[in-house]
């Protein structure tokens, strides 16, 4: 069926900054008067969020990659009916840190999970639910490593989670998935640079997400 809705969905490495990005883009488009809703995956459910505890939380080996895989579709199974789904059919914006493209990046480029098998767990999760944009924050490795770092020495002493923990090179695999990803669909996939400061990136986002919704208002 066809939704009323817009789905924008934020993608990068860990330490692109997207996250701040949505919140600035939330808070744009509010003022713009869209009914606007941010959610994120894992976590964006009560069981989303018990979810991403177990999966973020733990010691670095404590999830088996298999689980970890079907823990994501699991969480995106329940995101999408419960809050994603109603909420495009309702009209709403749905701005939605991170989805599918996620598990395809991390667990299937990133752990090497058979490409075939995350589409398949991904299109199962969704019912064929697409983002109609898609914005990949793109960044050196080692650049969002240390917004990582920085972030646990500043103000807000923030841990990192057990998959900011894994080695450089495997968040050098989620890039270049991430590269691959934005090869095969050019039309819905906007790559932005995370380079610079956080007024300059928002500049870049504004000018994306305008192609698809006019920032002073109505879709
Ligand atoms: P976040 O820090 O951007 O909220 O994401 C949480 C972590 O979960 C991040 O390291 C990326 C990872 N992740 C996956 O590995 N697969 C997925 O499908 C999703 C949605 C996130």
């Amino acid at each position: 069926m066809a939704f009323s809705g817009r789905l924008i969905t934020f993608e990068g490495i860990d330490g692109s900054g997207k996250s701040t990005q949505l919140q600035l883009l939330a808070r744009l488009l509010g003022t713009a008067g869209y009914d606007v809703l941010t959610t994120r995956e894992p976590g964006g459910t009560q069981l989303g969020k018990r979810i991403r505890a177990a999966l973020l939380d733990g010691e670095h080996d404590s999830v088996d990659p298999l689980a970890e895989l079907l823990l994501y579709a699991a969480d995106r199974a329940q995101h999408i009916r419960q809050l994603v789904r109603p909420a495009l059919q309702s009209g709403r914006i749905v701005l939605s840190d991170r989805f599918f493209d996620a598990t395809v990046a991390y667990q299937g480029y990133g752990r090497g999970f058979q490409l075939d098998l995350v589409h398949q767990l991904n299109r199962l999760a969704t019912e064929g639910l697409t983002p109609d944009l898609t914005l990949v924050y793109d960044l050196e490795v080692a650049a969002g490593l240390g917004r990582i770092r920085d972030r646990q020495t500043g103000s807000s002493v923030e841990q990192p989670d057990r998959l900011d923990r894994e080695p450089l090179e495997f968040h050098q695999r989620v890039r270049d998935g991430y590269h691959a990803l934005i090869a095969a669909d050019p039309h819905r996939f906007r790559v932005i640079s995370a380079a610079g400061s956080i007024d300059e990136v928002f500049e870049r986002t504004c000018r994306e997400v305008s192609t698809v919704i006019s920032l002073t208002g109505s879709i």
